[in-house]
């Protein structure tokens, strides 16, 4: 029976989509069945950043009742299981998002991990999936705006029965504005599992259509993921700068 993720925020532009993606990248790296599902349907990008655009079937066509979700799961990058939701406006018309839980039962014996990208804002869609989850990552930015609109998603997923994992801090600079983490555990009343440096090379992965978990392995922002993954999958990822840790992982993605 599949843990159901949803990787959610307030604002949008956090990092959802990125997090997903190499979220999804990594723990089928680490040997554990994984379904990427992108529920943001209105603003599809999951596709994009992992460079399997233009899918014959997408979530779009399972939503509208055209085809079944087994047709909707594609083999990713790193051997993670996609369902794109496609990008297209006529059948994003036709998609149902009340079908969403639905959709997701028929997969909860396919993988041990269901990782679901969540639209940003408290529209609809990212109702839906916050309904659908067990379990969801807050994904925030160090800013104030960032964490209050968070807050509200935390206390609407909550009301709707899903249990927050942690809070993911992305895109972090060394700049003294920058709210600490302490202080955004404080806010949100809940752990921070990750913090996730500003990284060049998470925008450069995208522009190439490739996870950066496997495009840049040793970058900061890899190192933060990979940890990630590691705690969400309960197996012990040292990630260091220097020393056996970070090797050992190294040859676990190597081994694959
Ligand atoms: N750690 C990071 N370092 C640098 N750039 C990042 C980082 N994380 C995300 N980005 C960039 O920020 C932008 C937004 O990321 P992403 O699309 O993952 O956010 P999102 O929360 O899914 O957005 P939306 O709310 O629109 O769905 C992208 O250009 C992505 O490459
Ligand atoms: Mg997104």
């Amino acid at each position: 029976m599949a843990r159901v993720i949803c990787v959610a925020s307030g604002k949008g532009g956090t990092g959802k989509t990125t997090i997903s993606a190499n979220l999804g990248v990594a723990l089928a790296k680490m040997g554990r069945e994984t379904i990427v599902m992108d529920a943001d349907i209105t603003l599809a990008n999951l596709e994009l950043i992992l460079g399997m655009e233009g899918l014959p079937v997408t979530l779009q066509n399972v939503l509208a009742g055209e085809a079944d979700v087994s047709e909707a799961i594609y083999e990713g990058p790193g051997g993670v299981k996609i369902v794109p939701a496609g990008i297209s406006l006529e059948g994003l018309r036709k998609a149902n998002p009340d079908r969403l839980e639905e959709v997701l039962m028929a997969l909860l014996d396919m993988a041990e991990f269901i990782i679901l990208d969540a639209p940003a804002g408290l529209e609809k869609s990212a109702i839906v999936a916050l309904a659908a989850s067990d379990e969801f990552l807050l994904v925030v930015n160090p800013e104030i705006a960032s964490i209050t609109d968070a807050l509200k998603t935390k206390y609407i997923a909550e009301k709707l029965g899903a249990r927050m994992l942690g809070i993911v801090v992305n895109r972090v600079t060394k700049l003294s504005v920058e709210i600490a983490k302490k202080e955004i555990e404080a806010i949100l009343d809940g752990k921070v599992l990750a913090v996730i440096p500003e990284d060049p090379e998470v925008r450069k992965a995208a522009a190439f259509g490739q996870p950066v978990v496997i495009r840049n392995p040793k970058c900061p922002a890899s190192k933060a993921i990979l940890e990630l993954a590691g705690k969400i999958a309960g197996v012990e990822v040292k990630v260091e700068e220097k020393g056996g840790g970070f090797r050992r992982l190294l040859s676990i993605f190597r081994r694959r």
